[in-house]
């Protein structure tokens, strides 16, 4: 209702401002006939009355010159007239003529109106507005011509009543306010009928083709969205038979219900917790800087099973028992992390070169050429070989849960259907799956496409991934794609392709082992040396050339150069992860990375402040988390990221509900996590003024939005991430075991699977 009165209001408002603008031209408009109107009526008085006023010219006349002029007068509009010699005398005038208009004044009025306007031909009938005390009058001359060749005799004036213009203008303006006023409101009640109507037929519409009725094309994408939706969130009920927030306990047992006795297996190249010996000759353990291990680690934390890993840490081989297998976590185990033991060949092979120099820059646009090796795809296919077998010897039954992590293990997928055809095995991809046409690059995208054709399931980050793989098998396989299923049936197997937009653990466990946020801000102020009231910004990487840490430090730059009242006052903190530094690329990054971060310091540094404080090593979990915890914000400036979850842990650790997160636009967090400030990375003003913005944002809004997106989190975790995957395996198998497991016939399964 209270729309629909301001609605009125507007409308109303602009009805009588249009009204006044109408009336304004009008008033002008009309005026200006109505002077012209008189001048020529003046001229064709005088020129009817010329013959009668010259007879009477002479001297002596003056009584008879009145009388006429009285006649002339009789016309209502005419106020008063007098008779004029050339010289200015005036020879006559009617009785009401108003004082002030005299021969002489007339003449003098017309001698300057002729030197500003020009001189206008001397016959014609010259006119003006003039302001008399009973209201305005015009006033024309009308000169008259002598009758037989001579000097002009004298010219006769006619003063004319403007009141009753003014009377019509008044009348024209009340008419005017009172048509617009009506056609306002007349179209302000229109409009809201139509609106009402159109959107209750819209309604209806909708409501006809959710129950199937009506046969509209514009609906069918909207009502696909929504029938899907609400199967997915019934089949999830029905099948899962809960409901409320995904939590550790119930992904364990959803798992438990739908594959009873069968054990989890996760594949994974990174390791969850790596043994390292320690400076002092004991040993340590180190929990790895992966997204990858940060999301699953919880998860298989609450189904338990099995992690095969490649033991990468210098005291691995001492932690472990005799088949290569350590309890863990350390002091809390409720899993087993089974390691293998990879040469340096076969590590150079398949992990630095295939891995990472091939297949990570061809999936990431980040401007890093992709290196394709015979060797090194010979290396990736042997260590496949040798992870899949692990893992099928990690399986007491023929059927367990396979979760294949990664671009790692492409090829495992179908390496392990072939040893164990009834496993259920779940293959997410978490970096960008790139379009057809950049695989096409690779000289192996067929075996990669078979490969993880090997899984029930094929999940990317995003919709876009889930596309490119659909395009990718269109182009380079001989496999039928369902794309309204969105599912291919290569080799009588039937893969579903979803995305599954990986997440946290949530509540996350590191704030809760971390101080409060008042003391996390307080102790890394004072270790930096800091005033108390400095402002603090985070940014958390492996040092990847995806992460666009070099563009963040300009970004910070540029922030200094444009608005210098953050000099001596900003100090931005990098901690950043010596990663893959094998790689001759990573270390020229890590190189460029310090010479910025040194250049930028050299610039703006103060006597005890530097902008930049660059961290290159290794950091646990809960310093990360006191960094978090103490920041005025976190800026994520990846070039090209499948999730990020830096984002969402920095949002999971401020309980507080303060800081902001300035986010990359092109990461798949930035789709999920609206309320941060998304910008583009490589535009250095936007990415500039974001940080100013977030710099100088009112806690109440910082609240607000800290609150939205943790709202997200608590809701989209990664409990309900694997059991979203779970229980779409599951409907899967349910349906195959309907149909006799040598079903290929994906459209049965597909409609049965729905
Ligand atoms: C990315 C990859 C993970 C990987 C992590 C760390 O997040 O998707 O698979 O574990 O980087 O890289 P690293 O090579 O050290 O395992």
């Amino acid at each position: 209702m209270k729309r629909v009165a301001r609605f009125l209001i507007v409308l109303l408002a602009s009805g009588a401002l249009l009204a006044w603008l109408a009336a304004t031209v009008v008033t002008h408009v009309s005026r200006h006939w109505f002077e012209e109107d008189i001048v020529e009526r003046s001229g064709r008085v005088g020129d009817s009355a010329r013959a009668a006023l010259l007879a009477r010219w002479a001297p002596g006349q003056g009584e008879a010159l009145t009388a006429l002029l009285a006649n002339i007068v009789r016309d209502e509009r005419i106020m008063g007239a007098m008779a004029c010699a050339e010289d200015g005398r005036a020879l006559a005038r009617t009785p009401l003529l108003p004082p002030q208009v005299g021969c002489a004044a007339v003449a003098k009025r017309r001698t300057e109106a002729r030197a500003q306007a020009g001189p206008p031909p001397s016959s014609s009938v010259w006119g003006a507005v003039w302001d008399l005390p009973g209201g305005n009058a015009y006033v024309a001359m009308v000169p008259l011509p002598a009758a037989q060749p001579g000097p002009r005799p004298g010219f006769l004036v006619l003063v004319n009543d403007l009141s009753f213009i003014e009377r019509r203008e008044a009348k024209t303006h009340r008419f005017l306010l009172v048509a617009f006023g009506l056609l306002a409101f007349l179209a302000s009640v229109i409009t809201i009928v139509a609106a009402r109507l159109s959107w209750r037929g819209f309604r209806k519409e909708l409501l006809r083709f959710i129950q199937g009725e009506s046969r509209r094309k514009e609906f069918l994408p909207i009502i696909r969205d929504v029938r899907e939706l609400v199967e997915r969130i019934a089949a999830e009920r029905e099948i899962d038979g809960q409901g409320g927030a995904w939590s550790p306990q119930r992904l364990k047992q959803t798992l438990v219900r739908h594959f009873p006795g069968e054990k989890v297996i996760v594949l994974a190249n990174r390791e969850p917790y790596i043994h390292q010996r320690a400076k002092d000759g004991g040993m340590e353990i180190v929990h790895p800087a992966s997204g990858l291990v940060a999301a699953v680690e919880p998860v298989l934390r609450a189904c338990s099973g099995v992690w095969v890993a490649h033991g990468s840490g210098s005291a691995d081989r001492e932690a472990v028992d005799a088949h290569d297998r350590v309890r863990v976590p350390p002091g809390d185990a409720c899993y087993s992390l089974r390691r293998l033991w990879l040469s340096a060949e076969e590590e150079k092979g398949y992990y630095y070169g295939l891995a990472n120099e091939g297949l990570w820059p061809l999936c990431h646009l980040a401007h890093m050429r992709p290196i394709f090796r015979n060797g090194d795809f010979a290396a990736y296919k042997a260590v496949n070989l040798k992870f899949a077998e692990a893992v099928c010897k990690e399986a007491d039954a023929d059927d367990p849960v396979v979760l294949v992590q990664d671009y790692h293990f492409a090829l495992a997928p179908r390496l392990i259907r072939k040893r164990l055809p009834r496993a259920t095995i779940i293959s997410f991809w978490h970096i960008p799956w790139p379009n057809s046409e950049r695989l096409g690059i690779c000289p192996w995208r067929a075996e990669l496409l078979e490969g993880l054709l090997g899984s029930s399931i094929v999940g990317f980050q995003t919709q876009l991934y889930c596309n490119n793989f659909l395009d990718s098998v269109d182009r380079y396989l001989e496999a039928r794609i369902d794309r309204e299923q969105s599912a291919v049936v290569q080799r009588g197997q039937p893969s579903l392709v979803r995305p599954y937009p990986i997440s946290i653990a949530w509540p996350v466990e590191w704030p809760n082992q971390t101080a409060a946020v008042e003391e996390c801000r307080r102790s890394v102020l004072a270790e930096l040396g800091l005033a108390e009231d400095a402002l603090l910004a985070v940014g958390v990487d492996r040092i990847d050339y995806t992460k666009g840490i070099e563009e963040r430090f300009l970004a910070v730059e540029r922030l200094l150069e444009r608005f210098p009242a953050y000099v001596g006052r900003l100090t931005f903190v990098q901690l950043g992860a010596p990663s893959r530094s094998l790689l001759e690329h990573y270390r020229q990054l890590d190189q460029a990375i310090e010479r910025t971060a040194n250049r930028i310091n050299a610039r703006f540094a103060r006597a005890r402040w530097k902008p930049i404080h660059l961290s290159r090593t290794h950091h646990e979990p809960p310093t990360i988390y006191r960094f978090y915890r103490a920041a005025d914000l976190c800026y994520v400036s990846s070039l090209h990221d499948g999730m990020n979850l830096v984002a969402k842990e920095f949002v999971a650790a401020r309980d507080d509900e303060r800081g902001v997160l300035v986010l990359s636009q092109f990461t798949g967090a930035a789709r999920e996590l609206a309320e941060s400030l998304v910008v583009n990375p490589y535009d250095l003003e936007e990415a500039s003024s974001a940080l100013d913005t977030a710099l100088r944002m009112p806690p109440d809004e910082q609240r607000d939005r800290m609150r939205a997106m943790r709202a997200f989190l608590a809701e989209f975790n990664v409990y309900r991430w694997a059991g979203a995957m779970l229980v779409d395996a599951a409907r899967l198998r349910r349906k195959a075991n309907a149909l006799g497991r040598s079903s290929d016939d994906l459209g049965r399964i597909a409609r049965l699977d729905r």
